[in-house]
This record gives structure tokens, sequence and C-alpha cells, in this order.
């Protein structure tokens, strides 16, 4: 069998030289790591329900002209996307206080916040991805302030789209993350929405049990990592059946 170029492995994906220029081929892998990977477990099946799920959010950010990398999926465990050059900063929404932002703050987790918050944190993982502010990402030219502007407009627009599918099935979007990438087009630039959406990047809460349907299952010992992201795949209709 032809062997593929592998360009990049992380904690739960790879990505492989796609089929055209500017094309990649990103796997999605059963791995999940938490604490910047002090914590690791292979989780059966997560990869391709990750894979599914992110579809279902990147095809319906698509379809209401939010930008971002994804061209289809390939099958179970693959999807074919646009290279980009991704920014190096994690772009985090937040609706209501939890993880972090609990812990710094002195928020009790569920605290409504008074309207969504944007944070960056820089992408490091020797430095364990820290916080950091508008004049750090400015001064240190990971990003222009036009930049800074776009991303907060897009990252707003995801937060909108996906607390609206997630409220219709009886979800909590708590918060999320997600890395943007820029796209040439000759001189031009285009920020888009990059990398995965998915359990692994949001905090989901059952709005009537206040159950978790996310990554924190696995972080905080909370019970069936798969059956929690199954239970999010089945409300929103992406697989018949479970993994
Ligand atoms: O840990 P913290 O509260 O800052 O996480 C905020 C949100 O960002 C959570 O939904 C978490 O899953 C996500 N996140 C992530 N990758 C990271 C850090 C946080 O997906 N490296």
């Amino acid at each position: 069998m032809a062997r593929r170029k592998k360009i990049y492995e992380g904690k739960a994906k790879i990505l492989y030289e796609g089929p055209e220029p500017g094309t990649l081929v990103q796997y999605f892998k059963d791995d999940a790591t938490a604490y910047n990977a002090e914590k690791h477990a292979v989780i059966d099946g997560k990869g391709v329900l990750n894979n599914r799920l992110s579809e279902f959010f990147m095809t319906g950010l698509n379809a209401i002209g939010v930008p971002t990398h994804f061209i289809r999926r390939l099958n179970m465990r693959e999807q074919l996307v646009r290279q980009v050059e991704i920014i190096p900063l994690e772009v985090v929404v937040r609706n209501f206080a939890a993880g972090s932002l609990s812990k710094r703050l002195g928020l009790e987790e569920g605290t409504q916040l008074p309207r969504p918050i944007v944070e960056f944190y820089y992408k490091d993982d020797r430095l364990g991805d820290p916080l950091v502010a508008e004049e750090h990402i400015i001064a240190f030219g990971w990003a222009s302030q036009q930049d800074l502007d776009d991303m907060v407009a897009l990252a707003l627009r995801v937060n909108d789209f996906l607390s609206g599918v997630m409220l219709a099935v009886g979800i909590r979007l708590v918060d999320f993350k997600i890395e943007i990438g820029r796209l040439w087009e000759g001189d031009f630039q285009r920020l888009v929405v990059a990398d995965e959406i998915s359990p692994d990047s949001c905090r989901l809460w059952d709005i009537e049990t206040g159950r978790h349907l996310d990554k924190d299952v696995f972080r905080r010992d909370l019970g069936d990592l798969a059956d929690a992201y199954s239970e999010v795949a089945r409300r929103l209709g992406v697989l018949p059946t479970n993994v």
C-alpha cells in the first residue's frame, strides 16, 4: 500500500499530505490526553465520534458563511481539509464559569458570565499553553490588531452557532476552544476555523441533569468518555447508532 507523508502528529490527530496541493488529510486517533499529556488513555471509538462531530459542526459553520478549513469527510477517521497556517493561539470562548477560569477567579463552576468572554492562550506545550493578553500577542507578533479583531468576531459567531445547536438538543455550551488558521489567496489572507470542534475541545453539560458530556469525563474520572460523546452524537443525529 502506498504510504502517505505524515506532516504532523499531535496528541489526538495526525495530519497527512493531501491528494491535491493545499490540502491535508486529518486523521482522528483514539488517544485521550489531559493536563498537558500527563494523563493518557486510548478510548475505543473516540476518533470515529470526533471525526463525525467535527464534520457536523464545521459543515454547519460553512453553511452559514463562517469559513472553516473543512472540505469533506473521507472515511470513519479521516477528513479532507485545507492546509492553513495555524495562528499559535488557542481561542477560548466562555459562557459560564468552569475549569481554569473558575480556578483563576474563584468563580463557582456554572456561574453565568455577564457576556461571552474570549480569551487567548499561547500554544506551547512546554509552557502549558499560558493565558496571554492582547498586548503580548501584538508585541510578539503572533497576530496583528486586525487579526485579533477578526479572531474575536469569528469566535463569537462560532459561539452563537454552537450554543444554538446545542441548546436545541438540551445541552449547555459552557465553553470551547478553537484554533484559527490563515488561508492565503494571493496576497490576501482569510482567517478560517481550523483543527477540530468536538467534545474534546468544548464543555457540554446536559441542561436537565448537569451531566458532563465532554472531555472533563476523562479529566475528572466521571465515567465512560465514549458513552458521553455518543450521547452528544445521538442527540445531534450525527450517528444512527452508537459506535
Ligand atoms: O481548561 P480551561 O477551562 O481553560 O478550558 C476552556 C475550554 O477550552 C474547555 O472547553 C477545554 O476543553 C478547552 N481546551 C482545549 N484545549 C486546551 C485547553 C482548553 O480544548 N489545550
